[in-house]
Order: structure tokens, then C-alpha cells, then sequence
């Protein structure tokens, strides 16, 4: 297995490209199941769970192609991808495929939507929790489908199509949230989701399911409000910047200083998330071409943050930030109110040298004057780049295993750190 090997200490000096939002592209990818036209989406980023999911949508009968590239282009840039399902060959999402990725499950809405029937595996994915698909199920059969879980499947039939309803989340879920406003397009009448996830991936969904001729409205709102239309057509849209991998950067330049452009980020993505970095004392500025992260001398200051769904600080970057405080002029504490199990990166930032003590879904960090180089590994993937960042601040050698979870996530990390002046290299074996 591949490990990541990194000596501390240089400051991140210059560009690095913010990449397509995995977050995005995925749910956009599966939006192809709901037309026999293509979908072509921009700035797919070059990465393990994208590759993992045409793998699956492959099962269910999507072609897809690249576009052809020019020669010399590194293939390991985003593409731009097309996803055609003229034909859907097979309703079932088998376990060998969902277990590998969460968010294959959320082909459940696309494929009942199209063609009346899905048998899709309850999920693996991450192991940040117990992660239930109960509001999938819920939201489905507001809409009129019968569901059944039989053999660790969940069977879902409409024969007669789906109906629009007025639904109300009781739980605000990313995920559930996508499929109903997939399925919810090809449904008879019209739906309102009530107390919906507003994170600007569910926008980039609705801006591309009408741009395929659907009618919804108020996404990133309290409310979405979709009229279903009897069929999509294919479409053009391009995938919003990585605000995970925005936020990452931005706090890797606050650890190790430096002066650093996120050429393409948008900083309105993840305005409360930037302003917690600002109180952490990194200098965040928006300027024409993206956003520009420096030190300007002082050191880390503490923070006082809950993960929240947004607008609130992203569960996303909260092991990044955790990493970044380890090194702060005082007290820390981090509340993690979405997953109860995201906090594998304590013990390893300990390794670290860190300085964290758990307290039910609290974590209270300390701040050190530095840290050490050490051997470490995590079982996700926003923990695995914590590993990273703190790696990059720590003096001597980090070397980070189970690499595999980075490259679910992070287009070209090394290569986009060594740019920077950064001291790290994969090694293969
Ligand atoms: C998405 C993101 C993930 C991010 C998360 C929260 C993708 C591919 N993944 O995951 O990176 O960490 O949003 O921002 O976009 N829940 C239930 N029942 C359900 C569904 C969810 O109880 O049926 C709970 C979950 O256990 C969790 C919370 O709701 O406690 C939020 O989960 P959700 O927003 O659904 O996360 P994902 O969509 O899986």
C-alpha cells in the first residue's frame, strides 16, 4: 500500500489549483441516470470514488467518454466527461460496488424515478459513524414508493411512477436531500421539501437538473419547491470549485506559513468556514482569480467551533482544523454534532505530538509549541489529510499509510503541495 512521505517545515509559497468538488460531482454523475440523453459535466476531478462511480453507473448502463485531450495534457487534471443512459440495463446496485462508496446508494432515486424499480445495497463507505439511510426510505415513500430492505438490499418499487408530495426533513441530510430533488423531477405534480440541506452542492445539482428542463426552485434555501416534469434532456454543466479542498489549503499555509493563491476558489462558498480560519489568525483574501491564504507572522489562535450543516463549519474540514489548532496559543475546543464517530485523527495527531482530550462529541486541544514527525494512518479520508497538513508543520519525518483514503478525495495532493515548496512524496510498493 502506497504511503505519503513528508519532511516538515518548509512554508507553501505560491499557486494551487482548486480542483472540481468531489461533493458535487458525484450527485451530478448519478443526475445522468435520469435521461436517455447525454449529461456533460466540466471539471470532473481525477479522482478514486469519481472513477469508482462510473463503475457503478457502468453496471446500471451508462456510457461515458472523455474528451479527447490534447497531447501532453496530464491526464490527471479534471475533464471534462460525458455520461450518456439510453438504455437503464439493470436496476440493482450490488453490494460488491455500494459498499465501496456511500453515495452509490443515492442511485436509488434516479433509477425509481426513470424506470419504476430499484434494488440497491445498503451502504459502507466511510466509517464515521452508523450513517442509516432512514430519510432516503422516508423521503421515497412520501413520493409514493413502496420500500423494502430484504438481504441487506433496499427494494424499491413505483410501478405506476411517483407522485410529488410535500415532505419535511426531520434531519437535515446532503445526501437525501439530492435524491429526492432527483426524483422529485420526474415525479407527477408537484413537491416542497421542507428543512433541506443548503450546501452549495445541492445548488450545483438543481442549476444542472434545470438546465436538463427540470423546474426547481428555492435550492440553498429553506424550502425547495420542484414541479416534475415527464422527462429530462441532456445538458452542459461545469462542477463548482472543491470548498473542501479550498478550505484544506488554506489551513495547511496557516500551519506552515507562506503565501499561497487557491486560483479558482470561491470564497462564497465557504464564508463561515473562512471567517473561523480569519479568528485562527490565517489572512484569507478574495481576489480576482480565487482566494489568496498567508501568515502574516503571528501565530495560531485558538477556536470555539461546532459542526454545523451549512451555512455552519463543514464536518468536512473539522480534522483539519483540529490539526491547525494543535499548534495554537491556547485552548481549543471542537464540537463534532454531525457524525459521532469522526474524531480517528486524535490518537494519530497525538502521535504527533498534539495535545487532545475527547469528552463525548467534544474534543479539547490544547495548543504545543510544535510538533514531531511520526508514523501515522487514518481510516478516512478528511482525517488522512489532517495527517497531511500537520505533517507539513511538524519537525522531521511524517509518514502518513492507507493512502488509498487521500486519493478518494484530494486531486493531486503531492503534486500540488510540492509546487509549493512542500517536502513530500508518495511511496509505492
Ligand atoms: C455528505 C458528504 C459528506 C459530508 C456530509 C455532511 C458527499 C458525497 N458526502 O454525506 O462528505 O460529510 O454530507 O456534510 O457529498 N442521516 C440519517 N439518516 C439518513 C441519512 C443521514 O440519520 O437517512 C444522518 C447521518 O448519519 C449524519 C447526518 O444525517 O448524522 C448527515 O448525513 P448526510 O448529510 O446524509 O451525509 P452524506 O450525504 O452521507
Amino acid at each position: 500500500m502506497d504511503q505519503i512521505r513528508i519532511s516538515g517545515g518548509n512554508e507553501l509559497n505560491g499557486v494551487i489549483p482548486i480542483s472540481g468538488a468531489k461533493n458535487a460531482s458525484l450527485p451530478l454523475m448519478i443526475a445522468s441516470l435520469l435521461t436517455d440523453d447525454t449529461l456533460t459535466l466540466e471539471n470532473v476531478p481525477h479522482l478514486a470514488d469519481v472513477e469508482s462511480l462510473i463503475r457503478i453507473l457502468g453496471n446500471h448502463g451508462v456510457d461515458y467518454s472523455v474528451t479527447g485531450r490534447r497531447q501532453a495534457e496530464d491526464s490527471n487534471y479534471a475533464r471534462t466527461v460525458h455520461f450518456t443512459a439510453r438504455n437503464i440495463v439493470d436496476i440493482t446496485a450490488p453490494y460488491e460496488l455500494v459498499s465501496k462508496m456511500r453515495a452509490s446508494f443515492w442511485v436509488i432515486g434516479p433509477l425509481l424515478a426513470r424506470v419504476g424499480e430499484a434494488r440497491v445495497s445498503l451502504p459502507g463507505g466511510c466509517a464515521i459513524g452508523t450513517r442509516p439511510v432512514d430519510l432516503f426510505i422516508e423521503s421515497l415513500e412520501a413520493l409514493g414508493a413502496d420500500i423494502e430492505i430484504e438481504n441487506g438490499y433496499a427494494h424499491a418499487v413505483a410501478r405506476n411512477g411517483l407522485k410529488g408530495a410535500h415532505y419535511r426533513f426531520p434531519k437535515i441530510s446532503v445526501g437525501a436531500t439530492h435524491v429526492l430533488m432527483m426524483a422529485a423531477s420526474l415525479a407527477e405534480g408537484d413537491t416542497i421539501i421542507d428543512n433541506p440541506a443548503r450546501e452549495p452542492e445541492v445548488v450545483n445539482l438543481a442549476d444542472c437538473l434545470n438546465a436538463m428542463g427540470g423546474k426547481v426552485e428555492g435550492a440553498g434555501t429553506e424550502q425547495i419547491r420542484i414541479t416534475g416534469v415527464t422527462s429530462l434532456s441532456g445538458a452542459r454543466h461545469r462542477v463548482i470549485p472543491d470548498r473542501i479542498e479550498t478550505g484544506t489549503y488554506a489551513m495547511a499555509v496557516g500551519m506552515t506559513g507562506g503565501d499561497v493563491l487557491l486560483k479558482g476558489a470561491r470564497s462564497d462558498l465557504l464564508d463561515n468556514a473562512l471567517d473561523v480560519l480569519r479568528g485562527a489568525g490565517i489572512e484569507i483574501t478574495k481576489v480576482d482569480d480565487g482566494i489568496r491564504v498567508y501568515r502574516n507572522g503571528n501565530g495560531i489562535m485558538p477556536v470555539n467551533v461546532r459542526t454545523e450543516p451549512y451555512p455552519g463549519f463543514p464536518t468536512d474540514l473539522q480534522a483539519q482544523l483540529m490539526g491547525l489548532v494543535t499548534m495554537a496559543s491556547g485552548t481549543s475546543s471542537i464540537t463534532e454534532t454531525i457524525f459521532e464517530n469522526r474524531f480517528m485523527h486524535v490518537q494519530e495527531l497525538a502521535r504527533l505530538g498534539a495535545d487532545i482530550s475527547l469528552s463525548g462529541q467534544t474534543a479539547t486541544i490544547s495548543g504545543v509549541p510544535f510538533l514531531k514527525g511520526a508514523q501515522v494512518m487514518a481510516t478516512d479520508l478528511r482525517a488522512s489529510v489532517s495527517l497531511v497538513i500537520a505533517g507539513l508543520a511538524a519537525e522531521g519525518e511524517t509518514t502518513v499509510n492507507r493512502v488509498y483514503h487521500l486519493d478518494r478525495g484530494f486531486e493531486r495532493l503531492e503534486a500540488k503541495l510540492q509546487a509549493c515548496g512542500a517536502d513530500i512524496s508518495r511511496i509505492s510498493h
